[in-house]
């Protein structure tokens, strides 16, 4: 269920004509470009004729060569050259197998199923008038998506495992939050009392509006009293059954001039490396049924996201996005 999904690899920057390897699902890829500027190539990260991972090659002349013996593959994966006997014919399974990619907002979008369930999720502030795009990070967490998708959805954590950056253990009370399954996953509204936003000081409070997009994308959207808003884009990509990674961009109403880029990256790293000590001392798997923990008022959020992984899993659902 979870391969018939699209996931964020990596940066659209980061892919160039040097293959860099990346893991999606416990599925090794290799991703490329056959030149600068063209489109981006991906495939599986295993040479067909003795096994050699793909990403240790290089580009010459538009094709991807293999580091151990040299064949050549062209930017959809068919054999160009065999080079110790470069006028015989090609044998039948020596092309690559190709996985489908394509980029959005930056980012590097790959599915292994040729039947995805669902688009790219959308984020309608990307490229809108009156919306700046802050590029930030790819970050890795030792953890399931599902741990990194559910904190970053937990209204409760922030009063103390955010103590050192914008949470204060003196001021831990929550409304309700109100959340609601939607077709694309669900949605969630509240407000959360912060001690600071990104590259200033003084307490304030964020109104969100969350959603996820089943299974792992989160797309929070915070208003600040005095009219800011501040988009963050979580494109959850589970690596294995015991890593994620989470490709994150911020789009705001305000200006480079009003807050520099450098501080909001320097305080969301900030941040990630508090969820990250964390979420890396929890145990594996994920404890997906509701019996395995105790749950109080502020794990609305968290309940929803846990009946909708259940749900989806089990395919009693299934999103439209
Ligand atoms: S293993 Fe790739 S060319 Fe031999
Ligand atoms: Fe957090």
């Amino acid at each position: 269920m979870l391969r018939r999904f699209w996931y964020a690899a990596c940066f659209s920057v980061d892919v160039t004509t040097e293959p860099v390897a990346r893991t999606v699902l416990g599925t090794k890829l290799v991703l490329w470009r056959a030149a600068p500027n063209r489109s981006v190539s991906a495939a599986l990260d295993l040479c067909a004729h003795r096994d050699a991972p793909l990403s240790k090659g290089w580009i010459a002349n538009c094709h991807l060569v293999c580091a151990y013996h040299g064949w050549e593959w062209d930017a959809a994966g068919r054999t160009k050259r065999i080079p110790q006997f470069p006028d015989s014919p090609h044998p039948t399974k020596s092309g690559l197998t190709m996985v489908a990619a394509q980029e959005r907002y930056g980012m590097v979008w790959v599915c292994l199923d040729d039947d995805p369930i669902a688009d790219i999720p959308p984020v309608p502030e990307y490229g809108a008038p009156g919306w700046r795009v802050v590029p930030e990070y790819e970050y890795p967490f030792a953890c399931t998506a599902m741990h990194l998708l559910e904190n970053n959805f937990d209204p409760g954590h922030v009063a103390f495992v955010h103590r050192g950056t914008f949470g204060n253990p003196d001021r831990p009370e929550l409304t309700d939050t109100e959340v609601t399954r939607e077709p694309y996953g669900i949605k969630t509204s509240g407000e959360v009392p912060v001690d600071a936003r990104p590259g200033e000081s003084g307490a304030t409070v964020r109104t969100t509006v969350s959603k996820v997009y089943a299974p792992f994308f989160g797309h929070i959207h915070i208003t600040y009293p005095d009219g800011l808003r501040h988009v963050m884009v979580k494109a959850i990509t589970p690596v294995d059954d015991t890593h994620c990674s989470l490709a994150q961009i911020v789009l705001r109403t305000d200006a480079e001039a009003d807050r520099p880029a450098a501080d909001i990256l320097a305080f969301d790293v900030a941040v990630e490396n508090e969820d990250r000590d964390m979420l890396e001392s929890l145990p594996v798997p994920f404890p997906l049924a509701p019996h395995l923990n105790a749950h109080a008022r502020a794990d609305r959020n968290s309940l929803a996201i846990r009946r909708m992984w259940t749900d989806l899993i089990t395919a009693r659902w299934l999103p439209a996005y």
